[in-house]
């Protein structure tokens, strides 16, 4: 998968947005490790969920041409740069200012994404609408993550894979036994280790 371009970007919008980093470029490398499944499953809706630069949704149109791309995110100037993000690599993209998938109509999406704020936090840090939303996790960085599990099951299609983003200490196993409560089955994709944070990134599908 390419890297889409970035150099639209001003590096002081970041102060406000996530900045592509380690964990964003894990997702891309484990949705390319997975190209071959994904291509056989002929995806037409594809959801990013907190989609920041729009980098990860991007890589994704370009790869599948295809697609319907759409992304939310909860910080507003994180879905103006997804947007231009796309644009500028001549994808098309819906971006929407949105909580998680609240407003989205049921059993749409082929393939929903998620690189979530994971870092364990106070809960009180958790739940903002500005750059503290790219990391801020809360309880076990799992407060974000685990309302979006809850949901999964009613936005995604019988045959949709949701791919998430984790860390360690968000207690993988955990998150596994709760998507397999609500009838997914699991695997790990690609692991890889970023100075003392192990990331990971795990698939579902029933
Ligand atoms: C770790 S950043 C990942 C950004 C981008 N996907 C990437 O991989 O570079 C997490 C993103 O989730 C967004 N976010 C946090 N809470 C959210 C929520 N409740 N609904 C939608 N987006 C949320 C943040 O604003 C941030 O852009």
């Amino acid at each position: 998968m390419e890297t889409p371009y970035q150099n639209h970007i001003d590096k002081e919008d970041f102060d406000h947005v996530y900045e592509p980093a380690e964990d964003s470029f894990l997702l891309i490398d484990a949705l390319e490790k997975d190209l071959q499944y994904l291509k056989a499953r002929n995806p037409t809706f594809c959801l990013e969920v907190g989609s920041g630069s729009g980098v990860v949704i991007t890589a994704f149109g370009m790869a599948f041409p295809g697609t319907f791309c759409m992304s939310t995110d909860i910080n507003y100037k994180a879905c103006v740069m997804s947007q231009s993000t796309a644009n500028h690599n001549k994808v098309s993209l819906d971006a929407v200012n949105m909580n998680l998938i609240d407003s989205f109509t049921d059993n749409i999406f082929d393939v929903i994404l998620f690189n979530p704020p994971y870092v364990v936090t106070e809960s009180e840090e958790c739940g903002g609408k500005d750059i503290t939303a790219s990391w801020a996790g809360g309880v076990k960085g799992r407060e974000v993550t685990d309302k979006l599990l809850d949901m999964i099951p009613k936005k995604l299609t019988h045959n949709g894979t949701f791919y998430l983003l984790l860390i360690e200490e968000n207690i993988p196993d955990e998150v596994a036994a709760i998507m397999s409560a609500l009838g997914f089955k699991f695997e790990t994709i690609i692991k890889r280790k970023v100075r003392n944070e192990q990331q990971l990134v795990m698939k579902f599908y029933r």
